[in-house]
């Protein structure tokens, strides 16, 4: 379960120092529209071939190191957006692991949407894309070893999702908001995920509810803290010495949050 970076730059030392400098890089503060200040974003409309490529590169490289390491029927859900979505895809395939579908969340977000550039006036009917109002997350598995689901999941505790309820199944269309001040104040991370969204997918992901989470790019740790929420066991990965700190701190503070499991499921049940 995971949220990785996806470009070569956003996370690297020299970006995150501009960054945090507030000066130049891949990162932008979107344009305010109500008086807000807005949280910084990578720009990923600005890739180019080669490096689409290399993400697909770099995801066959990643998932096959990560295949080892998951027992078969493991599923592997990572965030993502439509642009590169397709170029992490492929890598994921390459490697091995099998697509199960792809989660949206719903969301909206401050990406996309805009007039042309410097022609506001003379374009007023156009937006040069869409505005973004949903996440893709991948939704992968490593292939099960059984004959069958139930065989799998009394061998290895895998292979599928747990249901909501026993009325309710997982869904892969979940509405959610953009991550609340509250969180952001406790995990002070450019790309923080709301623990209403986390709680809901890291739940579905063990099957029985036994079993460890792994997040190899945990940021401030909001993936293991949903899991600490909900009583799994989780093992989180993050290079960069700042947000392990961060992640340190923020994991315990974020795992008590009231933020229940599924806000969003009752809505769509509703
Ligand atoms: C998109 S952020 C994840 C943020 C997370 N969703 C959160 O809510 O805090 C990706 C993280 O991966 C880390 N990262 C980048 N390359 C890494 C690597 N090779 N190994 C471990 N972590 C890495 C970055 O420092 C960054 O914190």
């Amino acid at each position: 379960m995971t949220d990785p970076p996806y470009g070569r730059h956003e996370y690297t030392e020299a970006q995150q120092a501009k960054l945090r400098s507030g000066r130049g890089g891949v990162w932008r503060i979107p344009p305010s529209f109500d008086g807000h200040p807005r949280a910084p974003l990578p720009r990923f409309t600005t890739m180019t071939k080669a490096d689409l490529d290399h993400i697909r590169e770099f995801f066959t490289t990643w998932a096959t190191a990560l295949y080892p390491a998951l027992v078969p029927g493991a599923h592997v859900m990572i965030a993502a957006n439509p642009l590169v979505s397709p170029y992490i895809a492929m890598g994921l395939g390459e490697a091995g692991l099998e697509r199960r579908g792809e989660i949206v969340r719903a969301v909206m977000t401050m990406r996309g949407g805009d007039r042309p550039k410097n022609a506001h006036e003379e374009f007023t009917d156009v937006s040069v894309m869409a505005r973004s109002q949903w996440e893709p997350w991948l939704l992968y598995r490593r292939p099960i070893e059984c004959k069958t689901v139930a065989d799998n999941l009394r061998k290895y505790k895998t292979g599928g999702l747990r249901r909501i309820s026993g009325q309710q199944p997982f869904g892969d269309l979940i509405l959610s908001h953009p991550t609340r001040k509250s969180e952001r104040a406790i995990a002070d991370h450019p790309s923080l995920k709301p623990q209403s969204f986390l709680r809901t997918i890291v739940r579905a992901s063990l099957p029985l509810g036994e079993g460890v989470v792994l997040d190899p790019f945990a940021g401030s740790g909001s993936t293991l803290a949903a899991a600490e929420n909900l009583g799994y066991e989780s093992i989180g990965l993050e290079r960069d010495p700042q947000y392990y700190k961060l992640a340190k701190t923020a994991i315990p503070k974020l795992a008590v949050l009231e933020t229940s499991v599924g806000p969003a499921q009752r809505r769509q049940a509703e």
